[in-house]
């Protein structure tokens, strides 16, 4: 049995180093391959051991150890996985991130990641310029859009003055993210500090609702610290009115943050970047690439228009390390994370595997899938809410909140029965099945069912 050393040799090639990873990613490829045979969910889930042993696992025993939790983990690369935003993982990402953890570098500072922490910088600059954002942008990965969203708010807070306002308000669409309201807890704010407008029947906020709570707010002696605008919303994917928002924003002097974590990524692409018009207006966005472009998880960015405000909320000096070289700022001090992990390395290399022409493809394919979804749905029998990007909700028309529970509890077994898996979200008061159609698997054959199945739950 071979015997694999805790840390690798500083001095030489390893072969039993080398062996164990070469099985780990034997298992893994095999895991990915089996995808298709299997089901999105897990049949059984048996957990290993969880205290460790006297005396530590061979090498073998700790791959069949890891086995068990693989084989009880969810498959988003089943063709059928199309509830969530949680993609098939780039292969690119996957050697990436095996490659960061060995690497081990810390992006809290420039001497624990010398080249990790220039490339963080590097490719979010080039993310905020591929926007539109101005040349005194840039940005700071975060592990997920909640946290991106929290620091941007936290940024809009601070650089507007009102940090220490108990009653600073934030304005965002009824249909925003459940993170504002926990990123409204983290800062300390009351729960009516988020208010929310109601949207139109596309789902986006609406600027004259929006125009007269502000007055109220204003009327009433509060104040607001930033307006949230939403490209590509949880149910529905809707696209707030970005271009309205930021010239609202801009006549307010009102910080505009963009949550788009589901929709921002189709501002990289000249063919998709119509669908989020406005977004360059932003004095901060929040950009997801794990949810469409497949980067392993997770990988979050918050772009800003102007760099300098991450630093001036965020720096501490950070007194117990050296100085940032040159004229640079550690990452650590950009944001609310001090230690994380190079998480920009797996994004970067997904990017440089696509090209442009993969993203554009993975782009545009996801909205060609909710269309040919959508077109095969009759409108008559269902209520569908979709936008303009790759998610859609659908529920049986006129039925009640508890007639929707039953039909959409019943369908999502049917489904699963048939290795498709859909969301349930509770979206105003009624029961939905919402496909997110971000997966590069799932085939026209594959949405010919789900539609059957869908329509043959009302005896279509
Ligand atoms: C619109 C929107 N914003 C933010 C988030 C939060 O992202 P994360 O789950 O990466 O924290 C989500 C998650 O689905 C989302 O849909």
């Amino acid at each position: 049995m071979s015997f694999l050393e805790p840390f690798a040799s500083p001095e030489h090639l390893d072969p039993e180093l080398q062996l164990f990873l070469e099985k780990a990613s034997l298992r893994l490829c095999k895991w990915l391959a089996n995808a298709g045979h299997s089901s999105p969910l897990p049949s059984i889930s048996v957990m290993p051991e969880i205290a460790p042993p006297l005396k530590g696992l061979s090498a073998d025993a700790l791959l069949d150890e890891i086995q068990l939790v693989m084989d009880g983990s969810y498959q988003p690369s089943h063709p059928g996985s199309l509830a969530h935003l949680d993609p098939p993982p780039l292969t690119a990402s996957i050697a990436a991130d095996l490659i960061c953890a060995g690497l081990n570098n810390n992006l809290l500072a420039e001497e624990l990641s010398p080249s990790l922490s220039r490339l963080e910088r590097l490719l979010c600059n080039w993310f905020a310029e591929r926007i539109g954002m101005p040349p005194q942008s840039g940005g700071v990965a975060a592990s997920g859009g909640s946290l991106s969203n929290l620091m941007a708010l936290v940024v809009a807070r601070y650089q507007s003055g009102l940090q220490n306002d108990p009653k600073a308000v934030l304005l965002a669409s009824s249909e925003a993210h459940v993170s504002l309201s926990k990123a409204v807890r983290v800062m300390g704010l009351d729960a009516e500090a988020l208010q929310t407008i109601e949207t139109n029947n596309e789902g986006q906020i609406s600027i004259e609702l929006l125009e007269s709570q502000l007055k109220r707010v204003r009327a009433e002696g509060g104040k607001c610290f930033a307006i949230v605008g939403t490209a590509g919303t949880t149910v529905r994917g809707a696209v707030d009115p970005l271009v309205e928002l930021g010239a609202f924003c801009l006549r307010e002097s009102l910080w505009f943050h963009i949550d788009g974590a589901i929709g921002g990524i189709f501002a990289i692409s000249e063919k998709t970047s119509h669908l989020v018009k406005g977004i360059s207006l932003a004095n901060s966005v929040t950009l997801n690439p794990q949810k469409l472009l497949g980067i392993t998880k997770t990988s979050s960015l918050l772009l800003v228009a102007n760099r300098s405000d991450l630093i001036s909320t965020f720096a501490t000096g950070l007194p117990y390390i050296e100085p940032a070289w040159g004229t640079e700022t550690h990452g650590g001090e950009m944001g609310i994370q001090g230690t994380r992990p190079a998480e920009v390395l797996k994004l970067w290399l997904g990017l440089r595997q696509l090209g442009e022409t993969g993203i554009n493809n993975l782009l545009e394919q996801s909205i060609e899938r909710r269309v040919c979804l959508e077109n095969k749905l009759d409108p008559s029998k269902f209520q569908l809410i979709s936008g303009p990007l790759h998610l859609i909700s659908c529920t049986p028309v006129g039925i009640d909140k508890e007639q929707s529970a039953k039909w959409s509890a019943e369908t999502r077994l049917e489904l699963l029965e048939n290795q498709i898996m859909l969301s349930r979200p509770l979206h105003q008061g009624i029961y939905y099945l919402k496909a997110v159609l971000g997966n590069p698997h799932t085939k026209t054959p594959h949405l010919v069912k789900l539609a059957k199945i869908l329509n043959c739950s009302l005896g279509v």
